[in-house]
């Protein structure tokens, strides 16, 4: 029918799922949106009560400048949470699958292809309980033709006479800037079949996103460049930071400034000035997934140069990582073992409390080997999350050697105090107003800062007696 979305479903109350949808009912209250989750513990948490001394939602899974604003407005008025998947499928006339699509860890195509079960587990879940026509909404990151896959199941499956739709709806949003993405995006980007059932459909989510979008930022496409786009953008823009580490390497060992290589590079128009900021290197859930995703898809379709030009981003990612971690080690002679070393920041950027893939881990797991004493202090990151990243769960439990070697402070201050190094490994506002002179004073001499992020004001520092290591900037 013509009629437009009354109905949401949005299976996955994950990082992404859960601030779409959000922003989607503060910006349609006409419309009911319910996120639903098999993990009834994320669930409980989206329901959380507020915190009774502030008022605020602080107990929310995922943690976004804004979101418990929005939260707290739009709960139990059109936007729910439940744990009743069926229910809420059954319900709803558009359905966004934003469910996790990580990298297999086994089988076929083991650390490169996205696992696919459980895109596919929602889609059978829809073809058994749906009783009406639905558009169904791939929100999730997915190979090329993943929606051909999908189709197949529903048809398979289904009760006789329904029509489904399937539109490619990729998410651009950054973590910490999620809600701004959200409501301001470059682009909304929806893939469609040419049918005209399927130019229907992507009508309808036209309408949903018009109501705060212009429509001039809505680009609509066919289903396959639709998937690809986001491969490519993720890949694109991990690509930047790979080429901008790879000039930091260089100015290190010149004397030239990777920042003002970054400024006169993004200078000029089809450079651009952003996403240039070089670092120990890139975390974050997505961007290594997407490459290995399309390393394996070029690999599959006989691609095999196409798939190594894209793997060498990754490695150049290793390479950053593990050149800033040789450099902490030879710049204290050659030995960290038993120093006390202050990592400051543990999530993969700021502004949020996600840990997945964060460049921090690894140097912290690095220097765990190097037999270091180990403070750490991030803002927002719970401090169990921390033991279970860089320990091996499943593999061997040393959780308790762990704690004995890595200790967490509650303040950046009290992680610095007695330590010989700090190395800033998260690029938090509140580093580069922390009282340094307190803290170079509470340190071991001479005292080492590592700024893994170029956070600091290196100058100021070198002048209370720090001897600073930036990324690609010389002494
Ligand atoms: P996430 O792991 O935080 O959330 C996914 C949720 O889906 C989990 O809570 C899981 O329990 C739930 N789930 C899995 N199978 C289910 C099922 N059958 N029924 C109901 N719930 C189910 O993942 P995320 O970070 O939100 O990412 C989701 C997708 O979005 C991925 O494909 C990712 O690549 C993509 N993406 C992520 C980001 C980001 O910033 N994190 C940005 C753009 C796109
Ligand atoms: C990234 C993309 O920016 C989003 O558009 C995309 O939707 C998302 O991946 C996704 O598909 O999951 P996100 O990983 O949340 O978003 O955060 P980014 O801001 O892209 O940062 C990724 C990593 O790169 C962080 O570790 C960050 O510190 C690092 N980075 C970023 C740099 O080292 N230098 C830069 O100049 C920019």
């Amino acid at each position: 029918s013509s009629s437009p979305v009354r109905r949401i479903c949005c299976i996955g109350a994950g990082y992404v799922g859960g601030p779409t949808c959000t922003v989607i009912a503060s910006k349609c209250p006409d419309i009911t949106v319910t996120i639903v989750d098999i993990n009834p513990v994320r669930i409980a948490a989206w329901n959380s009560p507020p915190n009774p001394k502030t008022g605020k939602l602080d107990d929310l899974p995922v943690y976004e400048p804004g979101l418990a604003d929005i939260v707290q407005t739009c709960r139990g008025r059109n936007l729910f949470f439940s744990t009743e998947v069926d229910k809420a499928i059954h319900e709803a006339d558009l359905i966004f699958v934003s469910v996790n699509t990580p990298t297999k860890t086994s089988g076929i195509g083991a650390g490169y292809a996205a696992d696919m079960h459980y895109v596919e587990s929602s889609t059978r879940r829809i073809a058994e309980v749906s009783t009406s026509s639905k558009i169904i909404v791939e929100k999730s990151t997915v190979p090329c033709r993943t929606a051909a896959s999908m189709r197949q199941v529903l048809e398979a499956n289904a009760k006789p006479g329904l029509q489904f739709d399937i539109l490619s709806n990729p998410e651009f949003l950054a973590e910490g800037t999620a809600i701004t993405d959200l409501e301001n995006p470059d682009r909304v980007l929806i893939g469609s079949l040419p049918t005209p059932e399927g130019q229907l459909a992507a009508r309808k989510l036209q309408d949903v996103y018009a109501r705060w979008v212009e429509r001039k930022r809505i680009y609509t496409t066919g289903l396959w460049s639709s998937e690809l786009s986001k491969l490519a953008a993720n890949a694109m823009l991990a690509q930047r930071i790979s080429s901008i580490n790879a000039m930091a390497a260089i100015c290190e060992a010149t004397g030239a400034d990777v920042t003002e290589v970054a400024h006169a590079c993004g200078l000029d128009k089809r450079i651009g000035p952003n996403f240039l900021r070089a670092s120990i290197g890139f975390g974050g859930s997505c961007f290594q997934k997407d490459i290995l995703n399309l390393v394996y898809l070029s690999e599959s379709l006989g691609l095999p140069k196409v798939a190594a030009y894209w793997k060498q981003v990754i490695e150049m990612n290793e390479y950053s990582k593990e050149r800033f971690a040789r450099k902490v080690v030879s710049t204290m002679f050659n030995t960290i073992t038993q120093k006390r070393v202050a990592l400051l920041g543990f999530a993969f950027k700021k502004d949020t409390g996600d840990t997945r893939e964060s460049p921090a881990a690894t140097i912290c797991k690095l220097f765990r080997q190097e037999r270091a004493q180990i403070t750490v202090y991030d803002p927002k990151v719970p401090h169990h999350q921390i033991y279970l990243d860089i320990t091996e769960p499943g593999v061997i439990d040393d959780t308790e050697a762990a704690k004995k070697q890595v200790q967490i402070a509650n303040s950046a201050v009290e992680a610095c105090a007695g330590a010989e190094a700090v190395v800033i490994a998260t690029e938090w506002d509140e580093f580069k107003t922390l009282d340094w002179e307190a803290i170079h004073a509470s340190m071991k001499k001479p005292a080492f800062l590592f700024d893994g992020r170029n956070v600091v004001d290196a100058k100021t520092l070198r002048k209370i007696g720090f001897r600073v290591h930036t990324v690609g900037r010389g002494p």
